[in-house]
């Protein structure tokens, strides 16, 4: 049977592709570090009991930084994955500003271990979680695929997103036998219809939809409306 690595699978977007995943079919080894997920008692994230729950199949998880290549490397000696889902980043455009080596060295990192590990083990089908950001300002809309990507990359986050793209381009150019698909999703919201799994950031959410559901299930005390002079009834 096929198995899928996906990386920052107990995260929002990662959970629901785990469990999409699972319903098709697949094995799934799951990895995340929990930086941004509820890691629990320590043996298994709550995303991650709750995503074999919905699914009734059982997930392999392991609590890895994708940076870490020895811990990859690891990982793919032991459960030999047929191809990668790689959705593990930190995501916080203002955070990105402050402290844009991390960002650097986590996106762009984890991406070039995995297509390292990849090489070594002869994995060749990589997804990778790109970002609407890529494409900066927006020239006209609806977008497509030919819009202009990364001229106007305004934050360390989004240029990430940018670079990952690259080196996957750069990647597939020279390795023929390479399929990689960047999925540049906008800004998802919404939660599985069981209602287990969603977005639960640690951390003040970075989200207007996450922030609100926090507030309407009694997590936080109320929502802050900015703006004074927008073109709106009351200027907010
Ligand atoms: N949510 C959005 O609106 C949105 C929009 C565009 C792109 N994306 C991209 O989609 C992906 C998932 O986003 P999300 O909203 O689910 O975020 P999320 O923070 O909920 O999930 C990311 C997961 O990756 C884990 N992680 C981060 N760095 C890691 C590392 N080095 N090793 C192991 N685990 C690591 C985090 O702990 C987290 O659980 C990210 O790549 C993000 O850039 C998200």
């Amino acid at each position: 049977m096929t198995t899928a690595l996906i990386t920052g699978a107990a995260g929002y977007i990662g959970s629901h592709i785990t469990v999409a995943v699972l319903d098709a079919g697949y094995n799934v080894v799951a990895v995340d570090n929990c930086v941004n997920a509820i890691s629990g008692d320590g043996t298994i994230p709550p995303a991650i009991q709750r995503i074999q729950e919905i699914t009734g199949k059982a997930v392999i998880f392991y609590k890895i930084d994708v940076v870490d290549k020895d811990r990859v490397r690891e990982i793919f000696s032991k459960h030999k994955p047929d191809c990668v889902i790689h959705v593990a980043a930190l995501k916080k455009m203002g955070e990105s500003v402050d402290i844009p080596l991390e960002y650097h060295c986590n996106n762009i990192g984890s991406l070039l271990t995995l297509l390292e590990v990849m090489k070594e083990f002869n994995v060749t089908k990589i997804i990778y979680s790109s970002s609407s950001l890529v494409y900066g300002n927006i020239e006209y809309i609806p977008i497509d695929e030919r819009h202009p990507v990364g001229k106007s990359c305004t934050n360390p986050y989004a240029k990430t997103k940018y670079f990952c793209e690259e080196i996957l381009k750069d990647t597939c150019v020279a390795n023929k036998d390479l399929t990689a698909v960047a999925l540049r999703y906008f800004s998802p919201v919404g939660a599985h219809e069981s209602g287990q799994i969603g977005e639960d950031p640690v951390g003040p959410p970075s989200q207007l939809v996450a922030f609100i559901c926090q507030v309407a299930i009694g997590r936080r005390p109320q929502l802050n409306v900015f703006g004074n002079d927008f073109n709106t009834a009351d200027g907010t």
